[in-house]
């Protein structure tokens, strides 16, 4: 099986996906490079533009079940797509402290409050799961992740995450 682990910049993929030890770990930002997948960099973002067509074609190349960590993941023929999410304030708060600039934390909060990558993961990947990772630890994410590898995909179903509240707040 391939799943993906996939949400907002800064959400806790990379560091609750490398706790996971029933598969396979893959790191998509470590194989880009190697596939001839980036086609440029994003001087605004300060990030890689990656041709995600090819990207998943080296993915589909490649042997066996894998967890998929990145956020393009779920754009790689996974069978579940799993998405992080974090509170769109408690988000914000941890990507400030970690001095990124405040246009990207105010990118990544918008993106987060609106859904923009559950979103694109319910249109490309046939089953989707979402995990509430506010106030958790990496670990504890993880221990979640393993039990949708294991099976319990319809203990976080799209859905179980919900911001509307707390963007509504702002208003
Ligand atoms: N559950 C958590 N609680 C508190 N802080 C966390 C948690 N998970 C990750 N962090 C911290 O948040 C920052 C971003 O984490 P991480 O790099 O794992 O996110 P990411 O989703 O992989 O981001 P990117 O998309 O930029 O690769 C790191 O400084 C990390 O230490
Ligand atoms: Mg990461």
């Amino acid at each position: 099986m391939r799943v993906a682990v996939t949400g907002t910049p800064g959400v806790g993929k990379t560091s609750s996906s490398s706790l996971v030890r029933s598969v396979k770990v893959v790191h998509v930002n470590d194989i880009v490079d190697d596939c001839g997948a980036v086609v440029g960099f994003d001087e605004r973002r300060k990030t890689k533009e990656v041709d995600v067509k090819k990207l998943g074609k080296a993915v589909s190349k490649m042997d066996g079940d894998m967890l998929l960590e990145g956020h393009f993941a779920h754009l790689l023929g996974v069978d579940v797509a799993i998405v992080l999410r974090c509170s769109p304030k408690v988000l914000g708060e941890r990507l400030a402290s970690k001095g990124w600039s405040p246009a990207k934390v105010r990118e990544n909060v918008e993106a987060e409050a609106v859904d923009v990558i559950l979103v694109e993961a319910v249109e490309n990947a046939p089953a989707v799961c979402e995990i509430d990772t506010t106030g958790k630890t990496p670990e504890q994410v993880a221990a979640s992740i393993e039990e949708i590898i294991a099976g319990e995909i319809e203990k976080y179903p799209v859905g179980n995450v919900d911001w509307s509240k707390e963007v509504l707040d702002w208003f």
